[in-house]
């Protein structure tokens, strides 16, 4: 029973990732499929878009020497090789960074298009399981993927996330918030998603989260300690760690109350507070 059960639940996540794995369809055509029709010359332009939208939500985010990175649901590798060009101009390049899909073809056409250009390697799996040990990875981020994911799978990859990513890592990425309703219904009306859902009809599936539900899901539900989300747009952009941040060098508890009065008021340890809020905050400590 148990193995029935298994199977009719997989059937969701293997009719979601259909639309990804088609063999012969052309790179051309992939690329304006997957990239929303940006075309071709602006797909470098739009994945540095989403790495500094990264690292602007994130301006904590701090890799060690030679990080190891891995993008889930690479496609055809834009936004690797947009990390890989961040991390040289940070003058840290990467021990590697892993593209992990469930689409065996998306990683066949990643690895040839990235040959030669970086210490880029591409991981197969089965969409509930990553291929990679405990605390073996400083950075796992992802865009443009989890929404496509039914639910209970990215749930999942939440608890693998958490397993993979090292003590003093980082996980982000980016989802989509229910603002983004609307806008689709212009073109793909909610009556038709939920019905090829159920149906399991291949195509873009689309899934939108809330804050509040994120916050419980990851904290309460996945007991992540240290949970940031952000709200732009239409996205919604979630960073989290194991540890706190260490202190900044010169942080004076005394100067952090003098420029926090609602923390003095509040009678908060002002360390504690940085790590815990004040660093999500950008509060001033200096
Ligand atoms: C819209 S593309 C985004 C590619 C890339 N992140 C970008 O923005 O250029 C979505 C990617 O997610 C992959 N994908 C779909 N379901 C997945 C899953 N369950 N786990 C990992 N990757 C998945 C697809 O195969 C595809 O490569």
């Amino acid at each position: 029973m148990e193995n029935a059960s298994m199977n009719a639940a997989n059937a969701s996540l293997a009719a979601a990732a259909a639309t990804w794995n088609d063999p012969h369809e052309s790179l051309e055509s992939i690329n304006a499929r997957i990239h929303d029709g940006v075309p071709e010359d602006r797909l470098a332009a739009r994945a540095d878009g989403y790495i500094r939208a990264m690292v602007d939500h994130f301006p904590y985010l701090r890799f060690p020497p030679r990080p190891v990175c891995l993008e889930i649901g690479p496609g055809t590798g834009y936004i690797m090789e947009a990390l890989h060009r961040e991390l040289r101009r940070r003058t840290n390049p990467p021990a590697w960074i892993g593209g992990l899909d469930i689409a065996e073809n998306m990683l066949v056409r990643a690895k040839s298009r990235l040959a030669g250009k970086g210490p880029f390697r591409f991981l197969h799996y089965d969409g509930m399981s990553i291929p990679l040990p405990d605390a073996s990875v400083d950075l796992v981020f992802s865009v443009a993927t989890l929404p496509f994911i039914p639910k209970p799978y990215v749930y999942n990859l939440f608890f693998e996330m958490r397993r993979i990513v090292k003590p003093d890592g980082f996980v982000a990425f980016q989802l989509l918030s229910f603002k983004h309703l609307p806008e689709q219904e212009t073109h793909s009306p909610w009556r038709e998603e939920i019905r090829r859902q159920i149906g399991l009809a291949e195509g873009h599936w689309h899934h939108f989260y809330a804050r509040e539900e994120l916050e419980t899901v990851l904290k309460t539900g996945t007991g992540i300690p240290f949970v940031d989300l952000r709200e732009s747009g239409s996205a919604i952009w979630v960073c989290f760690h194991e540890e706190p941040l260490p202190l900044p060098k010169d942080f004076d508890p005394g100067c952090y109350l003098d420029l926090n009065p609602d923390v003095r008021e509040g009678g908060a340890d002002p360390a504690r507070h940085w790590q815990e809020y004040g660093y999500k905050e950008g509060r001033k400590w200096r």
